[in-house]
Order: structure tokens, then C-alpha cells, then sequence
């Protein structure tokens, strides 16, 4: 069952004029949180925006002994509630739902497991990322985004042992150019002996872009795809996406619930 708080916020660090990690003091939902869910959250008490939005859990903080205390989320800034979430203070209460939706799949060993992030859809893998190597899964990420400077916590993935495959579209760090095209290459040096899991989250041009080339390299691959949520509990159908169903026609399912991570294979990209 999902936990609704009003959660006191214990820190906001901004990382760029736009992105910020807002940490909440959330505990019941960070013990109960799963790599890939989500918490719908609303910062303002007011009356614009009305609904809350969806943001993927990204570290789950916890007391000196391991009790999980609250949960952090990544937010880059485009509408109002984002902007809320840029300015939160410390001592505000935020109101948290959560948490929601299906997570990713956690392979073992000996799959290999890489994770394919485009700008704010790095938010799933910190946590996925410690899952995985928590297993021994031998992990990289390959991470796109448009400047060097919104390439966020390099490090910590660094610190867990996982492989760092990076893009900008403006060549300023790592590969010029957009995050498919190493995996591509990869992908194609890979013998189909040795098993890897691809899971990806961005913008969906890109999640569409991954899941063809996994198509096309036989691999599985998890997508969380970030639909348009206006509830996140299945009652508004605001987040419906076409998927093969087991007759093998497709049907409109709430990524809400049957999601936000779902069979890249099984998504009708139009
Ligand atoms: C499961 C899930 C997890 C998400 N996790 C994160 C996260 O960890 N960090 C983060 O920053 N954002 C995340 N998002 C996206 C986030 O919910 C939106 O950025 C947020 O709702 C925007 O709210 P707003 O009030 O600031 O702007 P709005 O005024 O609601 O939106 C501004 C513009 O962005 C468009 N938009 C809104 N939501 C989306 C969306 N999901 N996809 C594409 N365009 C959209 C709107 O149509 C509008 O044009 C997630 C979305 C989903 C569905
Ligand atoms: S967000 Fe309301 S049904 Fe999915």
C-alpha cells in the first residue's frame, strides 16, 4: 500500500540552475521503495499547480546504523511544480505519495547489467545501481546529456564499481553525440553468449531509440517511460501507453501501474 506524508524537507542542493536533489524526510516510503518506483509529490499548498507529479526515488538516505530515513529526488526544472521543488527550504513540508508503480527486474550474475540514462532519466539508477552490485552484476552506465555540466554524480557511480560510458550533444565531455550510439557499437561487439540487461529512462525519443536497438541486438531491455501522471493510482488514465497484449493486439494500459518500467519489446513506438 502506498504512504501518504507530509514530508519535512532536510536539505536541497542544487546541482545546476535547473536540476536540485530535495531530500525528504520520508521513512516509511524509503523502507518500502523498490529500484524504479516512483512518489507523486506536491510541493506548494496552494492551489496552482492542483495535482502532484511523479518523480522517480533517487537515493534512499539512511541512519548511521542502515535504517532507510528518508528518500531524495532529482528534479530539473520546467513547469511549476518543478520550480517548487527547486526552491524548497528546509523545515517546508512537502506532501509525498508512494511508493508506486513497478520496478525494474534486478538480474544476477553472470548478466551483466547497463543502464541507459538521458539527462533527468538518471533519477531510477542510483538506486538500481546499488541493487545490482550489491549482486556482484558487473554494471555501466551510459549516460547522455547535452553539456559536460549536466553530467550529475559521476562519482558515486564511480565509488560502486560501475563503468562510466558518457555523451553530450555538444562534445564537451565524453562522446559527441547521443547516448545509443556507444551502446549500439557495444551491443554489436557483445557475443550473444554472454547475457546483458539493458534498462533505459530519458526522453522518450530516446527510450524508443534504445529499445530498437535492443530489438535489433536480441536483447531484454526495461524501460520507465514518464507519461504525462495525474494521479499515479490508476484513476485518471492520463498516463495510458499502447502495449501488446497477450492476444498479441495492442491495448492502452496505465503506465502507472503496469509501470513506469515495462517491456521495451512489448511498446507500440509511434
Ligand atoms: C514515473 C515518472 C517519473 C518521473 N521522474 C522524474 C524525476 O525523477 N525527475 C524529474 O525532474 N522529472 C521526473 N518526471 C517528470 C516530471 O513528473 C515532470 O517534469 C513534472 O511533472 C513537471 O511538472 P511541472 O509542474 O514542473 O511542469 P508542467 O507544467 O506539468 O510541465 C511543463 C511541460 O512539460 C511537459 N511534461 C510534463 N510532464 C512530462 C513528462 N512526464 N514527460 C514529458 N513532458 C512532460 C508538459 O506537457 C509541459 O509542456 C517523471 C515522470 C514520470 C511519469
Ligand atoms: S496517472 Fe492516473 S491513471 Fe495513471
Amino acid at each position: 500500500m502506498p504512504i501518504d506524508v507530509a514530508a519535512e524537507v532536510i536539505a536541497n542542493h542544487p546541482l545546476s540552475s535547473d536540476y536540485n536533489v530535495l531530500a525528504l524526510a520520508a521513512p516509511a516510503i524509503a523502507a518500502a521503495a523498490a529500484p524504479g518506483q516512483f512518489v507523486m509529490v506536491k510541493p506548494g499548498t496552494g492551489f496552482d499547480p492542483l495535482l502532484r507529479r511523479p518523480f522517480s526515488i533517487f537515493e534512499v538516505l539512511r541512519d548511521a546504523d542502515g535504517t532507510p530515513a528518508g528518500l531524495t529526488i532529482l528534479s530539473k526544472r520546467i513547469g511549476p511544480s518543478t520550480s517548487l521543488v527547486y526552491d524548497a527550504r528546509p523545515g517546508q513540508r512537502v506532501a509525498v505519495l508512494g511508493p508506486l508503480g513497478r520496478p525494474f527486474t534486478v538480474v544476477d550474475p553472470p548478466s551483466e547489467g547497463w543502464m541507459v540514462a538521458g539527462g533527468v532519466g538518471l533519477a531510477p539508477f542510483a538506486t538500481l545501481a546499488q541493487a545490482l552490485r550489491a549482486r556482484g552484476v558487473e554494471t555501466t552506465l551510459f549516460y547522455g546529456a547535452r553539456r559536460a555540466a549536466e553530467l550529475f554524480y559521476l562519482d558515486f557511480f564511480r565509488a560502486l564499481g560501475v563503468e562510466l560510458v558518457l555523451t553530450t550533444e555538444d562534445g564537451s565531455a565524453g562522446e559527441r553525440g547521443r547516448i545509443v550510439a556507444p551502446l549500439d557499437r557495444r551491443l554489436a561487439s557483445r557475443a550473444a553468449s554472454q547475457p546483458v540487461m539493458l534498462y533505459a529512462c530519458g526522453p522518450e525519443g530516446m527510450l524508443a531509440a534504445t529499445a530498437r536497438t535492443a530489438i535489433a541486438h536480441d536483447r531484454p531491455c526495461q524501460v520507465s517511460v514518464e507519461r504525462v501522471m495525474g494521479c499515479g493510482l490508476g484513476g485518471c488514465y492520463s498516463c495510458v501507453i499502447p502495449m501488446r497484449g497477450d492476444d498479441g493486439a495492442f491495448h492502452h494500459v496505465r503506465s502507472c501501474i503496469a509501470g513506469p518500467v515495462l517491456a521495451a519489446d512489448q511498446i507500440r513506438w509511434d
